[in-house]
């Protein structure tokens, strides 16, 4: 057996806070090791960095969720015992109730609701001084996610809903106040759409049987059993939740075509596939999931190196995401770098990797995408608008981070002529 690298500081828990994103890059590469141990919080955690590490961290037989999630997180972003920390047959199960969501004709339903909802917000904020594109984005996403699954939303609620489903994401990393908000937040919005659950299974809410909302009130578990009506709410609040995170690209998205204006000038000119290549792009550059967690299910060894049962291990996300030795480059934004991408599900994964139906990578990576390209087609196309003087550095220490000030745009104006096309060309796992 070989050692595994050692980080020689009786706990690193305060440079997780430091260097937020960037950690586990930073460490890798002080001890020149893709793999190295550290004390986070006074327990020994292993990091792995690169595609290498990340095809062993998605092996379901050598890693599970159970228990690898912080509490603090659960009672924030996910929810507690959600699809997220189970394995096994439990999680298949589980998953396959969201992937059987992800038909394209679902995601296209999705997209033409998001186009609507760009297209009222468009024309309201012509009329305004200034606008947060990331508050206007998350009341884009909330209407639109809400009528997906079949949650009334009335226009009074939309802000209140939105802004407490963003704090939810913001807490993951967060400490003291923001943590706090964060789970106000979700015990907010989990009563909220508990209420919606006991009133699809009692009747009082009637909805098309494939709805979302009504697909998981009525879901029933391994054991033949409904969940009980809070671990439902969790569940739809599963797909609320991130439906409004993608707000976060949006603004990311904005930000790039305002930094890198050519790529504005690339999309209008209708270049071939731009828009994906862009969007690609934004998720690779721009930082969102900093790290993911898992435990070591039994003890192995993997080139030499010895895997104890029950430790944490996290995989580099970011970090990897900026690895000269697998992206050119890496600091630069360049969307054509996707053109000829030859990468696999180890190397690029801004919504996990690996498997979809065995492992716990995103459900919603193919909604994420086309949202981003009718959000983009929206931000290009549709509107023009100007970017007054404001603070737009984001903070790699913050996670998750934005650009401090929102993203503020104004002189809002529709462009005539614009019909906008919905191209959803769905999700692979259901070709
Ligand atoms: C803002 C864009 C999004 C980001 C950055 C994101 C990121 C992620 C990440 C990192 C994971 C965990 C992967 C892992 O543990 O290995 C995940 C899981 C998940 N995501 Fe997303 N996601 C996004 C959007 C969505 C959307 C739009 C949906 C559904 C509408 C969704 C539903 C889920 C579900 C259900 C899981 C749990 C999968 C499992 O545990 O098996 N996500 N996402």
């Amino acid at each position: 057996m070989i050692n595994i690298p050692r980080f020689k500081k009786l706990d690193s828990t305060l440079d997780v806070f430091r260097d937020g994103y960037t950690f586990i890059q930073n460490k890798s590469e002080q001890l020149k090791s893709d793999i190295f141990q550290v004390r986070l919080l006074g327990m020994n955690v292993t990091c792995l960095h690169g595609p290498e590490g990340a095809r062993l961290f998605y092996d379901p037989e050598l890693f599970m969720r159970k228990g690898a999630m912080p509490k603090r997180v659960q009672k924030t972003l996910t929810g507690e015992n959600a699809v997220q920390t189970l394995d096994n047959e439990m999680h298949h199960q589980r998953k396959e109730m969201f992937m059987s969501l992800m038909t394209p004709g679902n995601i296209h339903g999705l997209m033409a609701l998001i186009t609507q909802e760009w297209q009222q917000a468009g024309k309201k904020w012509q009329n305004s001084d200034e606008v947060m594109l990331f508050k206007g984005a998350q009341d884009i996403m909330c209407r639109a996610a809400c009528a997906w699954v079949g949650v009334p939303l009335p226009e009074n609620k939309v802000r209140k809903r939105a802004r407490d489903l963003g704090w939810m994401v913001d807490a993951f990393g967060a400490v003291g106040p923001n943590h706090w908000r964060g789970k106000r937040a979700r015990r907010r919005s989990e009563k909220w759409i508990g209420k919606i659950i006991k009133q699809v299974r009692s009747g009082k809410l009637i909805l098309d049987e494939k709805m979302p909302a009504a697909l998981i009130a009525n879901h029933r578990d391994v054991n033949g059993k409904q969940m009980d009506h809070k671990m439902a709410a969790i569940e739809l609040l599963n797909l609320i939740r991130p439906i409004v995170a993608i707000a976060w690209y949006v603004v990311f998205s904005a930000l790039a075509l305002h930094q890198y204006p050519v790529t504005r000038q690339k999309l209008l000119a209708g270049e071939e596939n731009y828009s994906e290549l862009f969007v690609q792009e934004v998720r690779r550059y721009y930082p969102f999931t900093p790290f993911l967690g898992a435990l070591v299910r039994a003890d192995f060894s993997w080139n030499g190196y010895p895997f104890k049962k029950g430790t944490m291990v996290l995989l580099d996300v970011y970090g990897t995401h900026h690895d000269a030795r697998i992206w050119e480059r890496p600091d630069a934004f360049y969307p054509e770098r996707f053109r000829n991408w030859q990468g696999s599900p180890f190397d690029f994964m801004p919504q996990g990797g690996g498997d979809y139906s065995n492992g716990h990578r995103c459900a919603g990576e193919w909604i994420t995408i086309e949202a981003m390209k009718v959000s983009l087609n929206y931000l290009t196309k549709a509107i023009t608008y100007e970017v007054p003087r404001q603070d737009l550095h984001f903070s790699l220490s913050k996670l998750p981070t934005l650009p401090e000030s929102g993203f503020v745009i104004n002189r809002v104006r529709t462009k005539e002529n614009f019909s906008p096309t919905i191209q959803a060309t769905g999700c692979p796992f259901h070709k």
